[in-house]
């Protein structure tokens, strides 16, 4: 293992010199949406690359920190230029937010090692308000505790007190100061985009008016305190509710998939929402699907979301998540490595044909020795030499395609 750290370390300095040389300095623009497409300062951008919710809290501790530098490092050094993680984690164990309001300087540095870790990686950040999950039920409870009258975790979209607790993390996060770059994170260009929620849904209003409410004021609020990056809702991609376009809820993979609350065009065509995104679970969310219809769905996702961003929202598709557990041999198993070949090649297809798809970032990297991390779905490169491989690749042809300076820091790489 020292033996890779070491390699990853010198192909970084050879990578960098090489960088400096020709571009000059990584990630001093911001990513815009040009039309369907991204842009930084008026050059292509696809982003690529992956997801590592870890990140925050392996920078916060001493003795794992190293684990934020390798795992940016590889990445880099396959060509991927994308990480999103979440800048987010509500009471429990070692919290960001401990209670509302207050934060844990240990963590939050944390946060500003990632930040500083990916720039000097010439990595960019896509970084997650909240969590659907635990983290709508805490901030509920915080509001609980304090004396509303809360009977549902989707009081979280409507209470007073708990959308007070929201938007003082989002101006917390965003007027940070970084304590390892002195950039204010609302200021720092190697951030992509802020995302609203993580998988947001609202079962109790199945109409999708709660959520269309909530996401139109909580845009309104991050674009009054930051005009500079782009924002999404962090959605998965199910239709329905608000909209009544029949020709795309053919596409939702099971019919309960209509009943979250969320709203695909909708949601996406709010003012301030500057990019769609959908996540792409087929043994989740279709699990006795054989191989080959799993395949076809992936591929009709992909398609009539990107379709969708074409004709109706004219506003760039990122898929923020895709993932496969294997029925066997974990990562090298032929299943997992044919999804991650298809979704590479419809998304590199769509990239081709100028189709509002513009990039993926695959769920998740670990790297060796996180196994306790694992939840099926983990790539950790050096034990998956197939899909490390296809991912090598595919972020070669994604980087020739970026402007000239977005490249990378890969070319001296191999
Ligand atoms: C809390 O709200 C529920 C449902 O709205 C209501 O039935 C109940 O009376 C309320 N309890 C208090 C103490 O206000
Ligand atoms: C952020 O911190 C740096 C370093 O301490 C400082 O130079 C800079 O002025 C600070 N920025 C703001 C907006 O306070
Ligand atoms: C995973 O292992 C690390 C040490 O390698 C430890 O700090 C952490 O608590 C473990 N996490 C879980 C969920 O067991």
């Amino acid at each position: 293992m020292a033996n890779k750290q070491l390699v990853c370390a010198l192909l970084w300095v050879l990578a960098l010199i090489g960088s400096i040389i020709e571009h000059g300095e990584a990630a001093s623009d911001f990513v815009k949406a040009d039309g369907t497409s991204f842009a930084v300062n008026g050059e292509s951008f696809y982003p690529n690359g992956f997801n590592a919710y870890w990140l925050m809290s392996k920078g916060s501790k001493p003795s794992e920190m190293d684990k934020v530098s390798r795992a940016l490092c590889q990445a880099s050094s396959y060509g991927m230029t994308v990480v999103r993680t979440w800048a987010f984690k509500d009471g429990g164990y070692r919290p960001l937010q401990s209670s509302p309001g207050v934060y844990n300087e240990d963590m939050f540095k944390g946060l500003d090692f990632v930040i500083s870790e990916a720039k000097k990686y010439g990595l960019r950040l896509i970084l997650s308000m909240v969590n659907n999950f635990k983290g709508k039920r805490q901030y509920v409870e915080w509001a609980k505790q304090r004396g509303e009258n809360l009977t549902s975790e989707d009081d979280f979209y409507t209470n007073y007190l708990v959308k007070t607790f929201y938007r003082n993390h989002v101006k917390t996060i965003l007027l940070r100061n970084n304590t390892k770059t002195g950039v204010v994170y609302k200021d720092d260009p190697s951030i992509m985009a802020w995302e609203l929620m993580n998988e947001g849904r609202c079962k109790s209003d199945l109409s999708g008016r709660t959520m269309q409410a909530w996401i139109e004021e909580m845009a309104g609020y991050v674009k009054a305190i930051d005009r500079n990056h782009l924002l999404e809702v962090g959605l998965e991609g199910f239709f329905g509710g608000l909209d009544q376009d029949q020709e795309a809820i053919q596409y939702d993979p099971f019919a309960s998939s209509r009943n979250v609350g969320s709203d695909f065009i909708s949601n996406n065509q709010i003012h301030g929402i500057d990019f769609a995104t959908i996540h792409l679970y087929p043994n989740l969310w279709i699990p006795h699907a054989d191989d080959a219809t799993q395949l076809s769905f992936l591929r009709d996702w992909i398609h009539s979301h990107s379709n969708a961003a074409d004709e109706i929202l004219r506003k760039p598709l990122l898929v923020t998540e895709f993932g496969k557990t294997s029925r066997f041999a974990g990562c090298n198993g032929v299943d997992k490595v044919a999804f991650y070949r298809t979704a590479y090649a419809v998304i590199y297809k769509l990239i081709r044909a100028r189709s509002a798809c513009a990039g993926g970032l695959f769920w998740q990297l670990l790297l060796p020795g996180m196994e306790n991390l694992s939840d099926g779905y983990e790539i950790i490169l050096s034990d998956c030499p197939s899909i490390a491989n296809i991912i090598f690749r595919h972020s070669r042809l994604i980087s020739s395609l970026n402007g000239p300076s977005l490249r990378g820091l890969t070319s001296t790489y191999q």
